[in-house]
């Protein structure tokens, strides 16, 4: 199965891929954790693209492109499919993502759209705490961690991104709203688009994932 999640920021797909991820074996592609990595590390790209993150601005369609489809390249992607999420963002990464995987032959099965209200988008990202070790993202009311500050899975520090907070999340918002969101339009004419509501809390969502999959025969 491969598949794009597509959606607002904070809509829960990190989250869901991440349970997905779990339980099927598909491989989860994020270009925003990427992107993280690369910053962390300092590398060309990383120093690069933390001006545009730290905005909530988009990052070039060169550089993310270029991740992507490396990673498309990869033997992982190829046996086992993959989750796509927080990218394509713009219509010109969706071409370049169509020309990349039939150039693959692995063509997109779905895409996935997380419909999701504002109200959910702030609360999300303002409580959101991520683990600096092993990157397992917590909320401090919806999936609040056994012990504040810390992570259940590996004992590491939470941390709340950069871009968590709250002037940079309206940017996001709005550069979701005015960059990424004519998608939606652009899957549902080439009839690829599946709506799922992102306001769902994460086992809900999971049910409608699970009856998804077994519709399209992935056990
Ligand atoms: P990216 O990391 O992709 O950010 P985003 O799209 O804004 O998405 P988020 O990671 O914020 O949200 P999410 O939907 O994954 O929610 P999550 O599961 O974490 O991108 C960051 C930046 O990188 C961009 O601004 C841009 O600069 C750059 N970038 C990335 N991709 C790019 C591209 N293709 N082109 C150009 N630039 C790019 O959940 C949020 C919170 O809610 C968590 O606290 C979680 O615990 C909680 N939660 C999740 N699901 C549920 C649920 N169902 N019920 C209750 N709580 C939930």
């Amino acid at each position: 199965m491969r598949l794009v999640l597509l959606g607002p920021p904070g809509a829960g797909k990190g989250t869901q891929a991440g349970v997905l991820s779990k339980n099927y074996s598909l491989m989860h592609m994020s270009t925003g954790d990427l992107l993280r990595e690369a910053v962390k590390n300092n590398t060309d790209v990383g120093v690069q693209a933390k001006v545009f993150m730290d905005r909530g601005e988009l990052v070039s369609d060169e550089i993310v492109a270029r991740m992507i489809t490396e990673k498309l390249k990869g033997a992982d992607a190829k046996a086992s499919g993959f989750m796509l999420d927080g990218f394509p963002r713009t219509k010109n990464q969706a071409q370049i993502l169509e020309q990349a995987l039939t150039d693959l032959k692995m063509p997109l099965d779905l895409v996935i759209y997380f419909k999701t209200s504002e109200a959910t988008i702030l609360k999300r990202l303002t409580g959101r705490r991520i683990c600096r070790s092993c990157g397992q993202i917590f909320h401090i009311t919806n999936i609040p961690p056994k012990t504040e500050g810390i992570c259940d899975v590996c004992g590491g520090e939470l941390y709340q991104r950069d871009d968590d907070k709250k002037a940079t999340i309206k940017n996001r918002i709005k550069v979701y709203n005015e960059q990424t969101s004519e998608l939606i339009d652009y899957y549902n004419q080439k009839k690829m688009l599946k709506e799922v509501s992102g306001d769902l809390d994460v086992g809900e969502l999971y049910s409608v994932f699970k009856d998804i999959f077994k519709k399209a025969g992935l056990k």
